[in-house]
């Protein structure tokens, strides 16, 4: 496994491999790596030959300075474990050298896709997720690249930028993974402590508690009203939104039987924002 800090390295490490000529494929992360990372990073081996971790922590795509500087950097380690999941190399370039200059991203209208949910409490995420991305298949140019369904909304943005701009790219979704408790692994999840922890599975059993009402035919708008009551009164949380939407518009739904139906949701545990979504037909 080798570590490549900027681009020439990249380049001439893929060249030295005959990447052009094999099934390769991508894992892009901001680092602070965990066992959801090392699913992905397995899925890609399984299906490519050589496999390229990314770890980069993009200034664009936060919208407080807080929550970007305290973002953990842990990239000597985040080497050893992306080499014992299955990758080859691991590429940390720099924000400026990536995007030639002062990092910056511009706005990308793909309505509610990019405005709901995630894009209207995090004005500006979903540009920087774009600009990065988009950056990053430019750099490496993979087969296929993996995405995590926790970030479900953002695994829809990444499927259209891939449509639009990078038509030869497969992207591959991974499953959510959750911990013994149901709490779906996040890098966050560092910053709770043993109580933040206990109430943040509030989130997860909301969400299943949702999937069993609706799974007996129960109404999915009554469903909404019953899981926003348990967050809202569960003390420690203070909830974003939740709400069921069809994942690929990122529309809300109300008929628990629509393909591809989701509950998503995203609360603040501690002063951590967590997001989580369960399919509702399952
Ligand atoms: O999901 C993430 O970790 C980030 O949004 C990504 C895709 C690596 C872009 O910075």
């Amino acid at each position: 496994m080798v570590l490549l800090h900027s681009l020439e390295e990249l380049h001439a490490w893929q060249r030295d491999n005959a990447w052009a000529s094999r099934q390769t494929g991508f894992v892009p992360t901001m680092g602070a790596l965990h066992e959801g990372h090392a699913s992905l990073i397995r899925l890609a081996a399984e299906r490519c030959e050589l496999v390229v971790v990314s770890v980069l922590v993009n200034p664009t795509q936060f919208n407080e300075q807080d929550d970007f500087e305290s973002y953990p950097r842990t990239l000597d380690r985040d080497a050893a474990f992306a080499s014992n999941a299955g990758a080859h190399a691991v590429f940390a370039p720099s924000a400026e050298e990536l995007y030639g200059g002062v990092p910056s991203a511009p706005c990308v209208d793909w309505g509610p896709l990019t405005h709901a949910y995630e894009g209207a409490h995090r004005p500006g995420h979903f540009d920087g997720v774009v600009a990065v991305v988009d950056l990053l298949f430019d750099a490496v140019r993979p087969s296929l690249s993996v995405f995590g369904e926790k970030d479900l909304q953002q695994v829809a943005v990444v499927k259209r930028l891939a449509r639009e701009r990078h038509p030869n790219l497969e992207v591959v979704v991974g499953a959510l993974v959750r911990d013994d408790h149901g709490l779906a692994l996040s890098s966050r999840n560092t910053r709770l402590d043993q109580e933040g922890l206990v109430t943040a599975r509030r989130l997860s059993r909301t969400l299943h508690e949702m999937q069993e009402v609706c799974a007996k035919g129960g109404d999915v708008a009554e469903a909404l009203i019953a899981g926003r009551e348990a967050l809202d009164t569960t003390p420690g949380i203070t909830l974003e939104y939740l709400d069921v939407v069809d994942t690929q518009s990122f529309e809300p739904s109300r008929g628990a039987q629509d393909q591809g139906a989701h509950v998503v949701v995203a609360a603040h545990v501690q002063g951590v924002r967590l997001i989580d979504n369960a399919p509702l037909r399952t």
